[in-house]
């Protein structure tokens, strides 16, 4: 597949966990019950296939690849993005823990899962937004064919020896089992 087509695929699912989230953050404020399994399987999804999976790929493959041709604004664009997938994966961190937390206190995890899930969720919407528009625009009209067959091979690997492919496939059945419950 297309490299960039790849990445724009797997910001369609991130996008679909973001809204599934959105359903679960009103669920907790109304005080509805959320089955904790549900809660685990969102983090995990974030945690391996939004986080290790796809900012993996960007990081390791694509901004490097466009950062070598040295156009300034991308280098700029790319360390931006580089700090929000830093601060996405703090408010992770704080969901897990109020998850930790939840048997003790239900007020605390519920105030501390939410806020943390809100805030990312208007992180990576916006996050998202700017790679599809901007960047993944640029990648598109800039690499060249050989610098796309290289991503090509290099995601290939990249979910075969760091996700794995069973696992990969296992991810894209947690999303749809929520989605089927959430939204
Ligand atoms: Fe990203
Ligand atoms: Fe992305």
């Amino acid at each position: 597949m297309h490299p960039i087509e790849d990445l724009s695929k797997e910001h369609g699912l991130i996008k679909l966990m973001l809204r599934i989230l959105e359903s679960m953050n009103d669920k907790i404020t109304n005080g509805q019950p959320v089955a904790v399994e549900d809660i685990i399987s969102g983090v995990t999804f974030l945690k391996e296939f939004a986080d290790k999976c796809h900012h993996g790929k960007e990081e390791n493959l694509l901004f490097p690849i466009m950062k070598k041709d040295g156009i300034k604004k991308e280098v700029e664009l790319i360390d931006i993005l580089v700090a929000e997938h830093v601060q996405g994966r703090g408010y992770v961190r704080n969901m897990v823990e109020a998850i930790d937390k939840k048997e003790k206190s239900g007020k605390e995890f519920a105030d501390v899962f939410v806020s943390n899930s809100k805030n990312y969720v208007a992180l990576l919407d916006q996050h998202i937004n700017k790679e599809n528009t901007i960047l993944f625009f640029e990648a598109r009209q800039s690499l060249s064919e050989s610098q796309l067959k290289e991503l090509e091979g290099g995601f290939e690997n990249f979910e075969k020896n760091i996700i794995g492919a069973g696992r990969h496939k296992e991810l894209h059945g947690i999303i749809h089992k929520l989605e089927g419950i959430y939204l």
